[in-house]
């Protein structure tokens, strides 16, 4: 069976998982190149492939200056320079495995998505909860015609304080113009689930929302500039403590490739990691809401929110003869029609392997493999740029209304101003 080779484009969180997955598939895959202009990510990666140095690139630059060297390149890199390098790899004659959001600038998920079809090229979108068995589940009853038509979905994702907290007030993610939106960052995946579980078009869009609780204002008195240097006593957010219950693995391996006490303690001397939450230069929500309108009037509600204890996604479908709901992190998952017997779906039946977004990392990378290839198998999720593109424009369209304090976004209209 042919393997596809991949290079890898910014080897950080993602590009390690993804990189890993040659340990899970080596029958499929192949990692013929890493590019990091941080030497000591490639090298905790590369102590377990043993790549030759000529297949490392101390850039993306480096790595798109030299003549294709495989099938795919994943591009692993911060949003903000999704464009540069996806444009670049896909000239180079590259198909793509393009992390989300496709681009943090609106013009430029289209740009992306026209060079691709111009070039001719594949370009696959990590929308990895489409390949869990949790959404393939659902997304199977529903289909199926036994629960109806959707008629609403209700959903939520509790983004979990720690998470917050992490990503989006002291991490990669915590400024909107270095980043994205948050609507668009952590949610674009909801909107492209909502889209692809009713097969409908999103006709109109509201949205409120805002950065309420991690400002200054709300700094517990007394507390310091850095955690380490702080008084306060059972502070939830207490960056040594957490950072240092979770070694190894995220989000430790985030502030460091291979974490260990002692290199974790250092690294909060110094970076936004050991910041004091309510003191940093975050900009992006705490919590927000959305309200779809799709096509045949189907209704989506979804609410955002970083208060929670645990990090979680719910969501119930509700159809004309019945309805389907769960909750993605506990695994659970129940369908009934209306007036009969509920159905227990026991998911542990159908994978163990629940590791890295419920097991869509995973699922991702070997159904990407298996469609490149050809093979002959049940491809209904792959997220081709063509069919995630949507989810992007909905996220944009969210922010626009939020910015707009809930403003109705149409749209068409949204998309003809916009020019896309
Ligand atoms: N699909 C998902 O569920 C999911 C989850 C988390 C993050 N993401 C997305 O994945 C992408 C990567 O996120 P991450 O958490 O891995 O970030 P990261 O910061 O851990 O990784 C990015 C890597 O790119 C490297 N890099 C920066 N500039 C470079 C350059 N010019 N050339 C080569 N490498 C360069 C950095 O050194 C870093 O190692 C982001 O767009 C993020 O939004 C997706």
């Amino acid at each position: 069976m042919k393997k596809i080779t991949f290079a890898v484009c910014g080897v950080g969180n993602r590009g390690t998982r993804y990189a890993l997955m040659q340990e899970r598939y080596p029958e499929d895959m192949e990692i013929v190149a890493l590019a990091d202009n941080r030497r000591e990510r490639i090298d905790a990666v590369n102590k377990k492939l043993g790549l030759p140095e000529e297949a490392l690139f101390d850039s993306a630059d480096a790595l798109f200056s030299v003549p294709k060297l495989a099938d795919i390149v994943t591009i692993t890199t911060q949003d903000a320079q999704h464009r540069e390098h996806a444009l670049k790899a896909m000239e180079l004659g590259y198909d793509l495995l393009l992390e989300k959001p496709i681009s943090n600038r609106i013009e430029e998920v289209t740009e992306i998505q026209k060079t691709a079809e111009r070039l001719g090229r594949q370009v696959f979108i990590c929308h990895v909860l489409r390949y869990t068995v949790f959404y393939k589940e659902i997304k199977r009853i529903l289909d199926s015609g036994i629960l109806g038509r959707v008629m609403t979905i209700e959903a939520a994702e509790h983004v979990g304080y720690y998470h917050q907290a992490h990503s989006y007030v002291r991490g990669n993610w915590h400024r909107e113009e270095d980043s994205s939106c948050m609507i668009l960052a952590k949610c674009c995946h909801d909107m492209d689930i909502f889209l692809w579980l009713t097969g409908k078009k999103c006709l109109r869009v509201s949205s409120f929302g805002s950065l309420d609780y991690f400002t200054r204002e709300n700094a517990p008195e007394g507390s310091a500039e850095r955690c380490l240097d702080c008084k306060v006593e059972n502070c939830p957010y207490n960056a040594p403590r957490f950072y240092l219950e979770h070694i190894p693995g995220w989000p430790s391996n985030v502030l460091e490739p291979e974490p260990t006490p002692e290199n974790i303690l250092e690294n909060l001397k110094h970076s936004d990691y050991g910041r004091c939450v309510w003191k940093m230069d975050n900009d992006v929500v705490d919590h927000q809401i959305v309200n779809l309108q799709l096509e045949d009037h189907v209704t989506v509600s979804f609410t955002m929110t970083g208060f929670n204890e645990i990090q979680t996604r719910k969501i119930r479908v509700m159809c004309t003869e019945g309805e389907i709901w769960g909750d993605f992190e506990a695994n659970d998952l129940h369908w009934q029609r209306y007036h009969e017997e509920r159905h227990d779906i026991d998911l542990n039946a159908l994978t163990d392997d629940f590791d890295g977004h419920g097991g869509g990392d995973a699922g991702l990378m070997h159904d990407v493999v298996r469609y490149y290839r050809g093979d002959d198998f049940d491809s209904s999720s792959i997220t081709t740029i063509a069919r995630s593109a949507e989810s992007h424009y909905v996220a944009f369209a969210a922010e626009a209304s939020r910015l707009k304090d809930g403003e109705l976004v149409r749209m068409d209209e949204f998309l003809n101003e916009q020019g896309e």
